[in-house]
């Protein structure tokens, strides 16, 4: 898939889930509010970056004086909208911002770079956009994650049935494309449970987490391949229940003051 059909794709899932994605935002809601602890509070303007459907915003409005709200997906920021938080709002892809250089104080985003195809590019928008002295939080998805789902598939099909993450060394590594930023980063493992794999994949769906960019089967999965995909998980309590794993990254940014 070409990088402007996968971007169209991403903002397709995301939209179609734009009712179902509160109720399965279960990760999003743990680590919006670990990332929200790391952000220091602003009397200027806060950009929240892939902000989906706004749900945080309340809780960002009151560590700042103006909040823009931007997305890829236009059905998202409808409901961004309704939520009557935002100063402004836009609908743009986080690697090209249309936002001034120098012109931000804060940047938020949660659970929004691990579906950028050249996440170093939103890196540098941030760079490019925050004032000096201005910060960023950022959390991300690594390697490692629901690597108990794709262990289970690797052994029913040779497909891709859930996206690649970029491992920490990429993130370790970052220091010499943005040498305006000074970075910190933390790790944090998430573990989820769910009553079986159609539950996993549902809330993955609910969530309009269920693009994958490479390799994937178009056709929809039988009953039997997912009783297969059960059976071959490797994390199972006694009950059946199912535990899946989230590698979760913290990236704290702050720019340069000039001297
Ligand atoms: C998992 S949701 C996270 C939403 C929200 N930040 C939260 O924590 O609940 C990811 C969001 O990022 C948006 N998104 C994905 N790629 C994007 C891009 N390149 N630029 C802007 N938004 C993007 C999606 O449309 C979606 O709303």
């Amino acid at each position: 898939m070409n990088a402007l059909a996968l971007t169209d794709d991403i903002a397709r899932h995301f939209g179609r889930a734009r009712e179902s994605y509160e109720q399965a935002a279960r990760l999003q809601r743990l680590v919006a509010t670990k990332a929200l602890s790391l952000l220091t509070p602003t009397q200027g303007l806060l950009l929240d970056l892939g902000c989906g459907p706004g749900w945080f915003h309340p809780e960002l409005k009151q560590r700042c004086a103006d909040l823009l709200a931007l997305d890829l997906s236009y059905d998202m920021l409808q409901k961004t909208r309704a939520a009557q938080c935002a100063t402004f709002i836009f609908q743009a892809d986080a690697q090209s911002l249309p936002v001034a250089s120098e012109s931000t104080d804060r940047v938020f985003s949660s659970l929004m770079l691990q579906w950028c195809e050249q996440p170093q590019l939103v890196l540098q928008e941030i760079a490019r956009v925050l004032k000096p002295g201005g910060s960023a939080v950022i959390s991300t998805l690594l390697d490692g994650t629901l690597q108990e789902f794709k262990q289970a598939w690797a052994q029913v099909d040779s497909h891709q049935h859930i996206n690649q993450f970029l491992p920490l060394d990429f993130y370790q590594q970052l220091g010499p494309h943005c040498p305006d930023l000074a970075l910190t980063l933390q790790i944090e493992t998430v573990r989820l449970e769910y009553p079986d794999v159609l539950a996993l994949a549902r809330e993955l769906k609910d969530l309009g987490a269920n693009t994958v960019t490479q390799g994937r089967n178009k056709a929809l999965t039988g009953k039997q391949r997912w009783q297969k995909v059960q059976q071959a998980y490797p994390s199972r309590s006694l009950d059946g229940q199912i535990s899946a794993s989230y590698q979760v990254l913290y990236l704290v940014l702050t720019k340069q003051s000039i001297e």
